[in-house]
C-alpha cells in the first residue's frame, strides 16, 4: 500500500503516444488560468457573509491570514510542480513520495476540491444569473433557480456547456479564459477604484468588533477548535477573524489547480512555479483591496449576503455600476467552474492511467487531444450535484478537503528532498524543512477553525474512499502489476 511510483516512470508515462496531451501553455497562460479559477465565489459572495457574520470589517485581515497559509503551501506546490511535471497535481506527487495508498487518498480528496467545488460555484453562478435576469424583468421560478431550487436548471446548463468546451480542446478553453479573466479583473479593479470615492472612515470602527456569543451556532455547527477548548461559540473578535479566514480560504482555492496542467505546459519546470506564485500574489492584492473598500462603503452588518460587491454600489445609488459588477461576477464564476472541472479531469486522467481507476477512462480524443471520456463523466456528475443538492454548507467541505491536500504536498516536499536529493529542481522551496512544517501547521490550524460537522462529513468521505481503494484500486494498480504503458 505504500509502494511508490518513481518520478522517471511518471514522466515516461506522459510520453506514451496514446496518453499524450498537447503541450501548448506558457507561463502567462498558466497565470491567467490561475487567476481564472481563483477569483470567484470567494470574493464575489463570501466577503459579505464573512464580514457580516464572522469577522466584521477585519474580513480583510481574514483574507491576509488565508493568503499567508496559501503562500506557504504555494511554495511547496511550486517545488513539486517543477520537479514532477506530470498531470494529476497532488495525486501524482504523493504517488512519488508517500506511496500508492496516500496518493489514492489525495486523489479521492481532490474530488472534494474540484468536482464539489465546481458544483458549489455553479450554484453561485445560477444565483447571479437569476439576479441578472430579474434586473431585465424576467423572474425565474424559485423551483428552477436559486438555493432552494428543486432542479437548479441554470447551474446544470452552465456545467454541461462547459463540459463541451473542455472536450473540444484546451487551447480553445484557454483563449476563452483569457477574455473572461480580463473582464473579471477589470470589474474587480473598477470596484476598488470607484468604491474608494464612497468609503467612509466611520464604517471602519470598530475594525475588529468585540467578540459576541452566538448561541444559534452550537454543537456540530461551531468551529471545532472552539468546541475542543469548551468555549462558547463566538463571532467577531480574534476567534472571528480566524474562523473567517477558514471560510474565505475558499477564495484562494485554485492556485494549486495550475499544477494539474503540467503536461500541457511547454516548459513546465520554469513556467509552473511562475504561474502558481504569480496568480496567488495577484489575487491576494485584489482581495485585500476589494474587501477593505467594500466594508468602507457600507456598515459591515448591512452588507448583502448574496451579492455584496454589487449591493454596496446599489446602496450608494450607483445602479449601473452594480449591474456591470454583476455581469463581471457572472463571467468570473464561469471560468472558475470550467477550470475546476478541467483540473478534476486531469487528476482522474492520471489516476486511471495508473489503473487505480479503470484504464479505458484515460483515452485521449484522436482529434481534440483531450481526455474526453473522463471529462464527460465529470461533467455529468458535477451537473447532477449542482442540479439537485443544496450546496451552500458544502463549501466548507471543499475547504477542508483542499487544506488536507496542501498538508500532504508539504510533507511530500520534505520526503522527496531526502529520498531523491539528486532530482533537478527548477524551483526550490526556501528553508526546508521550516517552510513545509509551517505550512502543515497553518493548514491544520485553519482546518480546526471549520465546524465539527464539516470534519464529520470529511471523515465519512475519506472512509468511503478507503473502501473503494481496497476493493478496486489495490488489485488493479499498474505499479503493482509492473506493466508499463506500451510505447509504440
Ligand atoms: N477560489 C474559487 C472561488 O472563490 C474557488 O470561487
Amino acid at each position: 500500500m505504500f509502494r511508490t511510483k518513481s518520478i522517471e516512470r511518471s514522466i515516461e508515462d506522459t510520453e506514451a503516444p496514446e496518453h499524450r496531451l498537447r503541450r501548448n501553455l506558457s507561463a502567462l497562460d498558466l497565470t491567467v488560468f490561475g487567476v481564472g479559477v481563483i477569483v470567484g465565489t470567494g470574493i464575489f459572495v463570501l466577503t459579505g457573509q464573512v464580514a457580516r457574520d464572522t469577522s466584521g470589517p477585519a474580513v480583510a485581515v481574514s483574507f491576509v491570514i488565508a493568503a499567508v497559509v496559501c503562500g506557504l503551501a504555494a511554495l511547496c506546490y511550486a517545488e513539486f510542480a517543477s520537479t514532477v511535471p506530470v498531470a494529476g497535481s497532488a495525486y501524482t506527487f504523493s504517488y512519488a513520495t508517500l506511496g500508492e495508498f496516500p496518493a489514492w487518498i489525495v486523489g479521492w480528496d481532490l474530488m472534494l476540491e474540484m468536482a464539489l467545488g465546481g458544483a458549489v460555484v455553479a450554484v453561485g453562478w445560477s444565483g447571479y444569473f437569476a439576479e441578472l435576469m430579474a434586473s431585465l424583468g424576467i423572474d425565474l421560478p424559485p423551483s428552477l433557480a436559486g438555493d432552494h431550487a428543486t432542479i437548479n436548471v441554470p447551474a446544470v446548463a452552465i456545467v454541461l456547456i462547459l463540459t463541451g468546451v473542455l472536450v473540444a480542446g484546451i487551447k480553445l478553453s484557454s483563449r476563452l479564459n483569457l477574455v473572461v479573466v480580463t473582464i473579471k479583473v477589470a470589474v474587480i479593479l473598477l470596484v476598488i477604484v470607484a468604491g474608494l470615492f464612497f468609503v467612509k472612515s466611520a464604517n471602519f470602527t470598530p475594525f475588529i468588533p468585540p467578540a459576541q456569543p452566538t448561541p444559534a451556532v452550537e454543537g456540530l455547527k461551531a468551529p471545532l477548535i472552539q468546541s475542543l477548548f469548551g468555549l462558547t461559540p463566538a463571532a467577531y473578535g480574534m476567534f472571528g477573524i480566524f474562523s473567517g479566514a477558514a471560510i474565505v480560504f475558499f477564495a484562494f482555492i485554485g492556485f494549486d489547480v495550475v499544477a494539474t496542467a503540467a503536461e500541457e505546459t511547454k516548459r513546465p519546470q520554469r513556467d509552473l512555479p511562475i504561474g502558481i506564485i504569480a496568480s496567488l500574489a495577484i489575487c491576494t492584492f485584489l482581495y485585500v483591496a476589494v474587501s477593505l473598500v467594500v466594508v468602507g462603503m457600507q456598515p459591515y452588518d448591512r452588507l448583502s449576503r448574496s451579492a455584496p460587491l454589487a449591493g454596496a454600489f446599489r446602496v450608494v445609488g450607483q445602479d449601473w455600476l452594480a449591474s456591470i459588477i454583476s455581469v463581471g461576477a457572472l463571467a468570473g464564476l464561469t471560468t472558475v467552474v470550467m477550470i475546476l472541472m478541467l483540473g478534476q479531469s486531469r487528476v482522474f486522467f492520471a489516476m486511471s492511467r495508473d489503473s487505480l481507476l479503470p484504464r479505458n477512462l484515460a483515452a485521449v480524443h484522436p482529434r481534440f487531444g483531450t481526455p474526453y471520456v473522463i471529462t464527460i463523466i465529470i461533467g455529468a456528475v458535477t451537473a447532477l450535484l449542482a442540479g439537485f443538492i443544496p450546496l451552500s454548507a458544502l463549501a466548507e467541505l471543499v475547504n477542508i478537503g483542499t487544506l488536507f491536500a496542501f498538508i500532504l504536498v508539504s510533507v511530500g516536499v520534505v520526503i522527496l528532498r531526502r529520498t531523491r536529493p539528486d532530482l533537478p529542481r527548477a524551483f526550490r522551496t526556501p528553508l526546508v524543512p521550516v517552510v513545509p512544517i509551517l505550512s502543515v501547521l497553518a493548514c491544520l490550524y485553519l482546518m480546526l477553525n471549520l465546524p465539527a460537522e464539516t470534519w464529520l462529513r470529511f471523515v465519512l468521505w475519506m472512509l468511503l474512499g478507503i473502501a473503494v481503494y481496497l476493493f478496486y484500486g489495490r488489485r488493479h494498480s499498474r505499479v503493482e502489476s509492473g506493466s508499463r504503458v506500451a510505447v509504440k
